[in-house]
């Protein structure tokens, strides 16, 4: 299999080669390409050492697939010319998710929708990947009614820009290259991505409408406020949900605690909660606080952790991948 990756040298660029180079994927070629300035650049793949291309020269070599992590523009303007040249695309940016003749995976809830015909897949936004994996198995116990989710979300998700830029107001140094308008250093941002018409961010509406596409269901309610925080380690969440359905704490604990992928860490007594510290690096969908909200009737409160820069999108992506090898689509 021949494989490309668009947008290598960025923050998931990166963190997909580095998973790739781990993982027994049988890949005949890997071929890295990212922005002209970058052409030329050494990266060492299984112990071998592999040149930035040019987007064009990708092309031409004809890739079975491409990983794309490059911003919705680069993808709006190249992944139909690969998927006319043969290519599958997995694509990690907002560029095709909502459309409805295209498909928004996360593998564990949805992958039994892909088939052979499908040439561009959407990798959804980080975001809502952590959510959706612990909203699912929940709602297939108990019908979701509504959900109250505020995202405190890393610099990571903004790209390398947005962490240098902390790095940088960290050692005192305000005049950087900046990602944000305001300091992100010693500040939170409540402003993810860009403001639309109705006072929402564009990322709130992504999380709002990527969930109900995934989990194939436009009767539940959402509401969203993604705020940015000086964090590099993963992104957390905040989420209230309101059942059709009485839950118990003790099913939802059992319920999750057997979700693959996800890990419970629940034991207020022993300070033991999830932290974005800790997820850095890990592939796992971390819960905890999981309690009853007392103020309305079958609602709960929990707190989800996860690195933004894996399952929420590398890695998410190449399990996509391994299940189009599993099933021989590709
Ligand atoms: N960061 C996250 O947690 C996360 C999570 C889910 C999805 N995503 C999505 O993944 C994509 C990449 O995010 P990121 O955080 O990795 O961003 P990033 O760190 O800013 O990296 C951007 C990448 O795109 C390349 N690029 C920029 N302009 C290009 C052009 N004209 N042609 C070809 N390549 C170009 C860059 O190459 P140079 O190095 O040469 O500039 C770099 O490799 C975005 O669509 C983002 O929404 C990110």
């Amino acid at each position: 299999m021949k494989l490309g990756i668009v947008g290598a040298t960025g923050m998931v660029g990166r963190i997909i080669i580095d998973i790739l180079n781990n993982k027994q994927i049988p890949l005949n070629s890997l071929y890295l390409s990212a922005s002209n300035k970058s052409i030329g650049k050494e990266f060492f793949f299984k112990g071998k050492k592999l040149f930035v291309i040019e987007i064009n020269d990708l092309l031409n070599k004809k890739p079975d697939v491409v990983l794309f992590s490059a911003g919705a523009k680069i993808s709006k303007k190249w992944a139909t010319k690969f998927s006319e040249k043969g290519s599958v695309v997995i694509d990690n940016s907002s560029a095709w998710r909502m459309c409805t003749d295209k498909k928004l995976i996360i593998p564990e809830i949805n992958s039994k929708i892909l088939d052979k015909k499908d040439k561009i897949i959407s990798n959804p936004n980080c975001s809502t990947i952590q959510l959706v994996m612990v909203l699912y198995p929940l709602h297939i116990k108990y019908s979701i009614q509504r959900v109250v989710v505020s995202t405190y979300q890393s610099v990571t998700g903004t790209g390398k820009i947005a962490l240098n830029q902390l790095c940088e107001e960290e050692k005192g140094n305000y005049n950087c290259k900046k990602a944000y308008t305001y300091p992100i250093y010693r500040n939170i941002l409540p402003h993810c991505d860009f403001f639309m018409k109705n006072g929402y961010t564009a990322e709130e509406i992504k999380l709002i409408n990527e969930t109900k596409k995934i989990i194939n269901d436009k009767k539940i309610n959402i509401t969203a406020t993604s705020v940015r925080v000086p964090v590099t380690g993963g992104h957390s969440e905040s989420v209230n949900i309101t059942f059709n359905n009485k839950p118990c704490i003790n099913k939802i604990l059992n319920i999750l605690s057997n979700q693959k992928g996800i890990v419970v860490q629940d034991n207020v007594k022993m300070d033991i909660y999830p932290m974005p510290l800790y997820s850095h690096g890990k592939d796992e969908i971390f819960v905890g606080r999981i309690r009853k909200d007392f103020s309305i009737k079958n609602s709960i409160n929990l707190w989800i952790v996860s690195d933004n820069l894996r399952k929420g999108a590398a890695t998410n992506a190449i399990q996509i991948l391994e299940y189009l090898i599993k099933k021989k689509y590709i």
